[in-house]
């Protein structure tokens, strides 16, 4: 698996010592990790770690041999099951002091924060704003069922009996808010069903339409489906570039510094321009190439 990561279209590769090491494992694979990541291939992806969560004995020798080990080759520590701000400031206080002693840039390395609790998503705007290395927010969906006794297995899926919205859109917005207002990504997580990519992408598709950012993959096969439902959809694109094109013009003194225009028959103003921005960078990000320029018309 470690290898097989190096040659996918993923944004980003993280290796686990949390659920799905088991206890006896954990020292083998706070060495398989440490090997994987100094011996590279994984360039171009952020490159993060998850170690175990605050409650358990582990932390502590995750965060130092995985630092000490491939600091170097480190992006970003993933804490699982944080439940306060405090659990992220004791992180940070560990990594910097083993990145002073190990001689590694101070506040290079990143945190990503899971949210996978009630008491975590009741505190995850002070999770958020708890140190300037917190880089992102994840939903961490399984742990997150268990934790409030919701009544199903299936993970990402509403549980039979809810038969009206999202029985997880509170939750998706809740994190969503504490990221965009702390200007961190937003991350959805894991969907078990690896083998039914139909289900990935329904369920993917749900916070995507909400403004997340991404969400994991546990097999290569989900990949694909990642990488389309977080991407604008072609046509939005293109129209996207052309609102930007077109706003740049009119309000521009040769198209009549204009603030408030018609493009075909839509009312495009600043606003539009901020929301174009949004779709135009996702885009952009993923490479997509845009079908139609704009051509300034005569005024
Ligand atoms: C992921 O860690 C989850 O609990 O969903
Ligand atoms: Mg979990």
């Amino acid at each position: 698996m470690l290898d097989k990561a190096r040659g996918l279209p993923a944004d980003q590769v993280f290796m686990d010592i949390e659920d799905a090491v088991a206890p006896l494992a954990k020292p083998e694979a706070r060495v398989n990790i440490v090997a994987a990541l100094n011996e590279g291939g994984y360039e171009g992806k952020v490159r993060t770690v998850r170690v175990n969560d605050w409650t358990t004995q582990w932390t502590y020798a995750d965060v130092v041999a995985i630092m000490e080990g491939a600091g170097h080759n480190l992006d970003c520590i993933m804490l699982p099951k944080v439940q306060t701000a405090d659990q992220v400031v004791a992180l940070d206080l560990l990594m910097t002091q083993i990145e002073k002693s190990m001689g590694l840039p101070v506040g290079r390395i990143g945190i990503e924060a899971q949210i996978e609790n009630a008491m975590g998503l009741i505190n995850v705007d002070a999770i958020a704003a708890a140190s300037p290395r917190v880089e992102t927010i994840i939903f961490g969906p399984a742990d997150f069922m268990a934790s409030i006794n919701m009544k199903s297995l299936v993970v990402g899926e509403n549980p039979p009996g809810y038969d009206t919205g999202d029985a997880y859109h509170y939750i998706l917005m809740r994190i969503l808010m504490a990221a965009r207002a702390y200007d961190l990504h937003a991350i959805d997580g894991p969907y078990l069903q690896i083998k039914d990519v139909d289900g990935y992408r329904r369920v993917a598709g749900r916070s995507a339409a909400l403004g997340f950012d991404g969400k994991w993959v546990l097999h290569p096969g989900q990949v694909d489906a990642a990488n389309e439902v977080y991407s604008p959809r072609q046509e939005d694109y293109d129209h996207a570039e052309l609102i930007l094109d077109s706003y740049e013009f009119f309000t521009s003194a040769a198209g009549g510094a204009k603030g408030a225009v018609m493009l075909g028959d839509e009312m495009i103003d600043e606003a539009s321009r901020k929301m174009a921005l949004v779709i135009a960078a996702k885009g952009r990000a993923a490479g997509m190439v845009r079908n139609e320029q704009f051509t300034p018309p005569q005024v």
